[in-house]
């Protein structure tokens, strides 16, 4: 959602800060701002709507400056106009804020400072803050003692920039929730929400704490807690490649990720599994090894896309370790008294670390004794900090709003996961998990030649791009995959589709087809296996009544099928593989076929209407 980014040295402040938030826009924004200082002169640029609209307002109104802040916004308090977007000034119009996140207490803070004189804008909980430094910043203390003095009042979640045009050269950024970043250069320093705002300038960065504050001037950082005692939190090299943040010759992001998979698969089994012992490695946890053994039960809370990669787990989980998993959307769990003792192991899946629906879920779990264990993709992220076990997904950067390799690298994720658990709890033989590492091994490759269909599909998207409806269908491990499917469609092309077991069609969906609609049914078969080979038949069948009703066919079936591809009007192969790591292939399809429908219907791919890519606010 909102993206912060500050700079102070000695190059052009206002480059550094439209080009740092250029890289935050994927997160969803709704308008943008920034403030910088030259000579004691502090001067605001802000505009609705997208960054061009700024950059269009600074090419009218040039600035400079020596250090500054920006932000891009997504309205919570007040409506995304000019007047709001961040930053905010106090009342002397010398100190000015950023803000992420949400201050619950602001309005009886605000009508306080009214009865002491303050006039308020805009509709901002963040004016609020701006005023409540000022208003200590006048009192006499200094910035980051009238920052530390102002946070002791809010209750809330706030991740702050802060500079005021009478302290030269000083950024002061504090964190309670939402992440803030200190980047660290050579004469000059910065500060982000997220790490691709700021990785073409640095790879060393300092994840704040929740409860600290940071003073950036150009040659030197301080760190202390909210109550002005000095910390120091450790400096990280980030791993991520800067050029993983760009486009790097694709016409978006969403379409460059896709291609990104294999990579980002390699990548998440990397040191992880060894053939030769016939075991998987997960990185150190604080939950003890005994605890591994004895869970009973595993509790999975997610949202989106990486709620349809948890329930592909709970089908590998189930499978393989033979444990019981139930998958919860996280704002359902949080606001539900669920049934958790000791025993339950609490898995929550986050490619951003950040959703609060998610986090809300992780603390629930903590505060009631479970142990818990994040799969997330972006490190020092909360999730990755607070959970007791983490598993990276190293799929990089998603850039793109719409998932794609974090998801499949989540899967590959629970399927290590599940492989773990079925080791500890003894339903894995060695030569058993060698069998599945092999598999795994062999993924990249053909998600490689899975790839290799995006030609045809793009040439399949030119038949259905005006449908007003899609139905995905899958069974087994690919009835998620068919509401991922779905979701892809919906979120980015704005067509309404809808996912199902193929088995449920029946019990309603069957009412819906008609020679219109194209039903995309997800049917991979693995050859031998009679579990398989059942579900198989059976959406075969399901296929048949499709046809029968006029429906208008797309499987994605296993190369060399020829029933279903005599059957279906049209028919994407995806190579074989076992059932359960059918999903990570079959989901390829159906992210390209998403894609190409959205290009053709003119949408914006990367950033569709009304969507962020994290999900920072309940
Ligand atoms: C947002 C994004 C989705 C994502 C979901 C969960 O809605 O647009 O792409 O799946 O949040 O995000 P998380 O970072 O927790 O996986």
């Amino acid at each position: 959602m909102c993206g912060i980014v500050g700079y102070v040295g000695a190059k052009p402040v206002v480059s550094v800060l439209l080009d740092g938030l250029k890289r935050l826009e994927y997160r969803g924004y709704d308008s943008a701002g920034l403030a910088v200082v030259a000579d004691g002169q502090l001067e605001l640029r802000r505009a609705s709507g997208k960054l061009y609209n700024l950059e269009a307002v600074i090419q009218r109104a040039p600035l400079t400056g020596s250090y500054g802040i920006g932000h891009t916004r997504w309205a919570t308090h007040g409506r995304p106009t000019e007047e709001n977007a961040h930053p905010h000034r106090d009342a002397s119009g010398r100190v000015v804020v950023v803000h992420n996140g949400i201050i619950e207490n602001y309005l009886s803070l605000k009508r306080a400072l009214e009865r002491e004189g303050h006039t308020f804008v805009t509709q901002t909980d963040t004016e609020v803050i701006a005023h409540l430094i000022g208003k200590y910043w006048q009192a006499g203390l200094g910035l980051a003692d009238a920052v530390r003095q102002a946070i002791a009042e809010l209750s809330g979640m706030f991740a702050l920039a802060v500079i005021s045009a009478d302290e030269p050269d000083v950024i002061v950024a504090a964190r309670f929730g939402p992440p803030v970043i200190v980047g660290l250069g050579q004469g000059e320093n910065f500060v982000a929400s997220d790490v691709t705002a700021i990785l073409q300038h640095t790879r060393e960065v300092v994840f704040l704490e929740d409860g600290q504050v940071a003073v950036v001037r150009p040659s030197e950082v301080t760190f202390t807690d909210f109550a002005g005692r000095p910390v120091t939190p450790p400096v990280q090299r980030v791993t991520w490649d800067p050029v993983l943040a760009e486009k790097g010759g694709f016409k978006h992001f969403m379409l460059k990720e896709i291609h990104e998979q294999p990579h980002a698969i390699r990548e998440t089994l990397a040191g992880r599994v060894s053939l030769d012992e016939g075991r998987v490695y997960l990185d150190p946890t604080d939950i003890p090894d005994a605890d591994w053994q004895a869970f009973t039960r595993l509790v999975i809370p997610a949202c989106g896309t990486s709620w349809h990669a948890a329930l592909v787990g709970k089908v590998l989980i189930e499978e393989l370790a033979r444990l019981p998993v139930e998958v919860d959307y996280a704002s359902e769990f949080r606001y539900r008294n669920p049934l958790l003792d000791e025993r339950t192991l609490v898995v929550v899946i986050t490619q951003s670390g950040e959703t609060a629906d998610t986090l809300a879920a992780l603390r629930e779990a903590k505060q009631r004794g479970c142990h818990t264990f994040a799969i997330c993709n972006v490190p020092g992220s909360m999730a990755a900090r607070e959970a007791h076990g983490v598993l990276l997904t190293h799929a990089g950067p998603e850039i793109s709003v719409a998932s794609t390799k974090a998801f499949t690298s989540q899967i590959v994720a629970l399927y290590l996961l599940a492989l773990h658990l079925g080791q500890c709890r003894g339903t894995l033989s060695p030569t058993a998990v060698m069998k599945h590492v092999e598999q795994l091994l062999a993924l990249p490759v053909k998600l490689e030649a899975a790839l290799e269909q995006d030609a045809a599909i793009a040439e399949l998207s030119r038949e259905f791009f005006r449908a007003s409806d899609f139905l995905y269908l899958g069974r087994g491990v690919n009835f998620p995959i068919a509401l991922e499917g779905a979701l892809k469609l919906k979120e980015i092309s704005y067509i309404h589709a809808e996912g199902f077991p193929a088995g449920e069609m029946k019990h309603g969906p069957n009412a819906l087809i008609d020679e219109r609609l194209p039903v995309v049914m997800v049917m991979p078969r693995e050859v031998g296996h009679a579990a398989s080979e059942l579900r198989y038949e059976k959406t075969l069948s399901n296929l048949q009544e499709v046809k029968a009703r006029d429906g208008r066919v797309i499987a994605i079936v296993t190369e060399g099928d020829t029933e279903a591809a005599g059957l279906a009007e049209y028919v994407i192969p995806i190579p074989a593989t076992s059932e359960l790591l059918s999903a990570v292939l079959a989901v390829v399809p159906l992210q390209l076929l998403a894609y190409h429908i959205a290009v053709r219907r003119g949408c914006d791919v990367d950033q569709p209407r009304n969507l962020a890519k994290s999900v920072t606010v309940e």
